[in-house]
């Protein structure tokens, strides 16, 4: 089958030309070839494979280039990167390889086309296009790849017990590409990965965090993160989620089970944002569950604090994965601390300060904690469901209406501190915070609208009951 069409960028000409000039067999290979039969969309990285030195293919490429772009060398790995505006393409030498056991490092010995197809990790991605001027754009498919492709399943080349111990972050891509394309997992395959998940443990935590992203943004992140449970790799990787699977029951009371419901609202949620760290925060809303789960005779089922606790855990996972402790971290964590806040508050009527109290608190990401509480109705009642979403979108309702008038979101305190200590002839002291404290409380109570001459005609009031008199 020939292919010529997914080759019309200038590039393949080029480095078509440059192979020939070196007298070696040259492809393209890997996600490029896929994603070209898939259709999905232009891909940016190209990988390039050369029978022979991709070092020197890419420095004639880079040479017959306009602007002779630089070339990246990875000497440890023998390959070879030029990286233009909006296209990267990485050359290697086609080789034998496989890894070291205990580390994921390649031992390389240069090989043909079949051995470095052989060393890949899925048939879909062994797919090469031949880039010789003869066979310009002839599909090479040792292993029916595109009968993968057709039937949306994921296989190894090898023997998959092979292919997973010679790299185990394979058995995560597997999990990843099952996800991101809707795809199966070759039963045998999937045997392979739950044999092998102690292997998971030589893979870096930035390589497993890229894959676990991938997954969370996926249409339907709950396909990866019940095969990431299916193969046991999930408590090596999320224990705190795999804690909060199962329900108890004692004396006729159940909880449900919110491994399962996490899934759901990670699911629920990435119809609705593609915000990679709100479906991270959606993953992990209901972590302090596991830790706070308690009986009681009366009440039956509670998980009393479990969003300060879930928040609290947030910090101590991002940090054993090696995530950036920052303000995405920070996001996440908040949005957990208030997951329940407008649940609390659409079951209530619908007070105008509780709504001026959830804008305070939440700032300028009271949207995303409203998506994530919507994405949190699970409930298969549809009359439940009807309610409960109605109620929310009261909520969201009054949230214009209170911001439109108050002006809530990122507040600023209409009264600074200067001009209290300047009004009571004040040096700096406790009573200028306690002051501002008590105005912030008053507009957010609604006692007094936010702003200035009601603020300052307060301020004065307060000031006064705290023993203060103003200057003449
Ligand atoms: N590959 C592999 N084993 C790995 C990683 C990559 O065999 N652990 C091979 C595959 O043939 C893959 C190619 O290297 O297609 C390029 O890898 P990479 O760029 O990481 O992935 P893509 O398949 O291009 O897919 P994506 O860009 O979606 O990650």
């Amino acid at each position: 089958m020939n292919h010529k069409e997914a080759l019309k960028a200038p590039i393949f000409k080029t480095i078509s030309e440059a192979a020939e000039l070196l007298g070696a067999e040259c492809y393209v290979i890997g996600g490029f070839v896929r994603d070209y039969l898939l259709q999905r969309g232009n891909a940016k990285d190209i990988d390039i494979v050369i029978v022979g030195s991709g070092v020197q293919l890419a420095k004639t490429v880079a040479d017959r280039l306009e602007g002779k772009p630089k070339v990246t060398v990875f000497k440890n790995f023998g390959t070879a990167m030029i990286k233009g505006d909006d296209l990267e393409v990485e050359f290697v030498g086609a080789r034998k390889e496989s890894y070291d056991r205990n580390s994921r490092k390649p031992i390389v010995e240069n090989g043909t086309l079949k051995d470095d197809q052989n060393r890949r990790d899925f048939t879909i991605n062994a797919l090469a296009l031949s880039l010789a001027k003869n066979s310009f754009g002839d599909l090479i498919d040792p292993f029916a790849g595109l009968q993968d492709l057709e039937n949306k399943c994921i296989r190894t080349p090898l023997e998959p017990g092979v292919t997973y111990s010679d790299d185990p972050l394979r058995m995560l891509r597997a999990i990843r590409f099952a996800s991101q394309l809707k795809f199966t997992i070759q039963k045998e395959s999937l045997a392979a990965i739950a044999k092998h998940k102690k292997r998971l443990k030589i893979v870096s935590k930035e390589r497993i965090v890229d894959e676990l992203h991938k997954i969370l943004a996926s249409p339907k992140p709950s396909i990866g993160l019940s095969l990431l449970h299916k193969t046991e790799l999930l408590p090596y990787i999320l224990p705190e989620l795999i804690a909060l699977e199962g329900i108890e029951e004692i004396e006729g009371q159940r909880h449900k089970d919110n491994f399962w419901h996490t899934l759901e609202v990670v699911d629920n949620i990435a119809e609705t944002t593609e915000n990679l760290w709100l479906r991270w925060a959606a993953l992990l809303h209901d972590i302090g569950k596991a830790p706070t789960k308690k009986f009681h005779k009366k009440i039956g089922w509670t998980f009393h604090g479990h969003e300060f606790v879930g928040s609290k855990m947030v910090y101590r996972l991002f940090k054993r994965l090696r995530m950036p402790l920052n303000d995405k971290m920070k996001f996440v964590q908040k949005m957990v601390l208030m997951s329940s806040r407008p649940i609390v508050l659409s079951e209530d009527y619908v007070t105008d300060s509780a709504v001026r109290r959830l804008v305070f608190d939440a700032g300028e990401h009271v949207e995303d904690l409203m998506t994530l509480c919507e994405a949190d109705i699970t409930t298969k009642n549809p009359r439940k469901q009807r309610r409960y979403k109605n109620n929310f979108q009261r909520v969201r309702n009054k949230i214009v209406e209170v911001e439109n008038r108050d002006h809530i979101r990122n507040f600023q305190p209409p009264i600074s501190g200067a001009e209290i200590m300047e009004t009571f002839d004040l040096k700096p002291s406790r009573e200028i915070g306690v002051i501002k404290e008590a105005i912030k409380e008053a507009i957010l109570e609604g006692t007094i609208p936010n702003e200035y001459a009601a603020a300052k005609e307060y301020m004065k009031e307060k000031g006064i009951a705290l023993g203060l008199s103003p200057k003449k």
